[in-house]
């Protein structure tokens, strides 16, 4: 069969016709889950697509069937420093399938063949693929199935696929196009290969899928790696030289860790992951993945800003990158509630908009640019995720506030450290003194004083540096606010009134804020309620007027309230709000102040005032509530703002 010459499909057609070709094979397409996990403390980010599946996967039924499908936004922090090459981003869109105990390689394999060949139209011939050898001692067997389920689908369209047993001994022999590796390679689960899991993991072996951007091999490396520096070493999929991609890997999920070894899940699971910026880069086969349409409108804003045009040379091309891709991870993790701070979360973006603006800097960007990139992200995202639109201006303000803030400081900042450093030979060390000044005086992040340190080769005194910062903590802490008596939640009869004060105030903040100002964190004593929203800057007395004003007119109007069980889905066409944390729980409880059957607007003329998924109690009317006062309004940490309210 002749392939034809493949069509230039955009990254938004990619996504589309991969959830378009899941829904055709039966699969309920779900929307991103957030960038920050709700139930799982155990991790910052969501940086995987499958993360919010775990429940689902190891049993749990899911409210929305057994094959599922979605691009989901993930984030993965600890490839910050490996930004700047042709490849790694901190942010991207994994699509994903999933079977939960449904289907299985039967299926996947040929599916994946179908949407990668056909709808992408990859061409076969720079196709390659990898399975798992095997291992004895953990009792997992080979999975000849998989490769002779490639071998048939090359066999299909008149391809020869051999097998190739070895590869980092043998490299890649004449027709081989599928490759045995070991569960250093061809298994997943969260926690990697099979020794470093946890009892009660999920995993299982994989089958991967490359694609290859030099079947020349590239004249540079005088061979076929696309990289000299791994000329001593056979060329073969996994060997990192660049020349090929992995666009996607189907896991076969059907184990679970035990003390022993390993069990049977009670289900066999396909989990499905491919970058979507990866496909596009190979669909465009380009091994640049900054040269994907997707980043077109941001690469041109940044060359009319800077002046200068993408890859004229090396550290140019590593400046405009890492602006790239760190302006849409902050772009993202903001619209999500995320904002800049010292701690968690918040530093990530922190780190991404300051590291930014120096790079910016280097591309001799004087001037605040952040919001002209951003607005460029949004533009490219907006038809996949529409609620970017409305949080545009939030999102805008939060970046370039914290652009502003460490634009003031940067250059003098840069030059005290090029004094300070200045008498320092190679191999120096910056002091945890100066590291700490740069931070405390100059919001210098330690990680850029150790990159600029790494530029000059010199290292810095870390230790000293994290003690300082400690003592300095320490004495901040003891002048901060005084802590309020009381503690957990109860169900006594003064904190269930607390508790419809605070279903009241979400909604009417919602409303006079804008849709980004959701809960964040709730505390309920017997004395007093606390709320927590991200919002970019103070409340004004007025607003803080208002919410306290529509709060009491709801309490004064009475509102009966009342509860019901639904699924997920019917609490969303509702409008219930508080929605996140319980989207895939199969049936939830929906608290409604007002009349059940009519739409909720934070409104007292509104025969409906709010409805919130929710486990309850409530008062059974908004009259027993009390009057509600607001005694302060203040920050929690940048962006995220805190409402301390009383009951009188
Ligand atoms: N869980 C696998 C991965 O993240 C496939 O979704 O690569």
């Amino acid at each position: 069969m002749i392939y034809p010459k493949t069509i230039m499909l955009t990254t938004k057609e990619i996504r589309q016709k991969y959830l378009d070709f899941f829904k055709s094979k039966g699969h309920v397409v779900v929307p991103s889950a957030s960038l920050v996990p709700d139930n799982d403390p155990t991790t910052l980010f969501t940086g995987s697509g499958m993360q919010p599946m775990v429940p689902y996967l190891l049993g749990q039924k899911h409210p929305l069937g057994n094959r599922i499908a979605d691009s989901q936004k993930c984030f993965r922090s600890q490839d910050i420093d490996e930004v700047g090459d042709n490849r790694h981003t901190v942010f991207f869109e994994m699509l994903g399938n999933w079977s939960l105990g449904d289907y299985f390689k039967n299926e996947q394999i040929p599916w994946m063949w179908e949407f990668i060949t056909r709808e992408l139209n990859l061409d076969p011939k720079k196709l390659y693929f990898t399975c798992f050898k095997g291992n004895t001692d953990l009792g997992i067997p080979k999975d000849e199935e998989s490769a002779s389920l490639w071998q048939a689908q090359f066999a299909q369209i008149g391809m020869e696929a051999k097998i190739g047993e070895n590869p980092e001994i043998d490299g890649m022999r004449e027709g081989e196009r599928i490759f045995y590796y070991d569960e250093k390679k061809n298994w997943w689960s969260r926690s990697g290969v099979p020794g470093n899991m946890p009892e009660g993991e999920p995993g299982g072996p994989d089958t991967e899928m490359f694609w290859d951007f030099e079947p020349q091999g590239s004249s540079a490396s005088g061979g076929l790696h696309a990289n000299s520096k791994y000329a001593s070493q056979p060329c073969h999929v996994n060997c990192d030289c660049g020349r090929f991609m992995e666009i996607g890997n189907n896991v076969f999920m059907q184990y679970k860790k035990i003390t022993a070894g390993f069990e049977l899940l009670s289900q066999k699971n396909v989990d499905f992951g491919g970058g979507l910026e990866r496909m596009a880069a190979a669909v465009k086969d380009n091994m640049d993945i900054f040269k994907i349409d997707l980043f077109d409108g941001m690469r041109q804003v940044l060359e009319k800003l800077s002046g200068h045009k993408y890859a004229q040379n090396e550290n140019e091309t590593y400046a405009f990158r890492v602006i790239l891709d760190h302006l849409r991870a902050a772009m993202f993790l903001v619209g999500d509630g995320v904002f800049p701070s010292n701690k968690d979360q918040g530093y990530y973006v922190r780190r991404l908009i300051r590291r930014s603006v120096r790079f910016a800097h280097r591309l001799g960007i004087a001037n605040n640019f952040t919001k002209d990139v951003v607005s460029a992200v949004i533009e490219e995202y907006k038809d996949a995720y529409p609620n970017l639109i409305e949080k545009k201006d939030f999102i805008l303000e939060g970046i370039s506030k914290e652009e502003e803030k460490f634009r003031k400081t940067l250059a003098n900042g840069l030059k005290v450290f090029e004094e300070k450093t200045a008498g320092l030979t190679n191999g120096g060390e910056v002091s945890g003194e100066i590291a700490f000044d740069l931070y405390q005086s100059y919001g210098f992040p330690i990680e850029l004083t150790e990159e600029l340190a790494t530029e000059r080769s010199l290292a810095v005194d870390r230790p000293v540096f994290d003690k300082l910062k400690k003592e300095h903590q320490e004495l901040s802490r003891a002048g901060g606010e005084q802590k309020f008596h009381g503690g957990l939640a109860d169900h006594s009869e003064i904190s269930t009134r607390y508790h419809t004060a605070t279903h009241l105030l979400h909604a009417v903040l919602l409303k006079i804020l804008g849709p980004h100002a959701t809960q964040r964190g709730s505390n309920i004593t017997q004395e007093r309620m606390r709320f927590d929203f991200p919002h970019p800057q103070k409340m004004t007395p007025e607003e803080i007027k208002l919410a306290e004003d529509l709060v009491n007119a709801a309490i004064a109007r009475d509102y009966p309230v009342s509860w019901a069980e639904m699924s997920f889905e019917e609490a969303r066409s509702k409008g219930a709000i508080g929605l996140f944390e319980d989207r895939y729980q199969p049936i939830v409880k929906v608290y409604t102040i007002g009349d059940v059957n009519e739409k909720a607007v934070a409104d007292p003329s509104s025969p409906t005032f709010s409805r919130e998924v929710c486990g309850g109690p409530h008062v059974e009317h908004t009259g027993l509530v009390g009057k509600f006062k607001i005694v302060k309004e203040e920050a929690v940490s940048a962006g995220v703002r805190r409402i301390k309210a009383i009951l009188e």
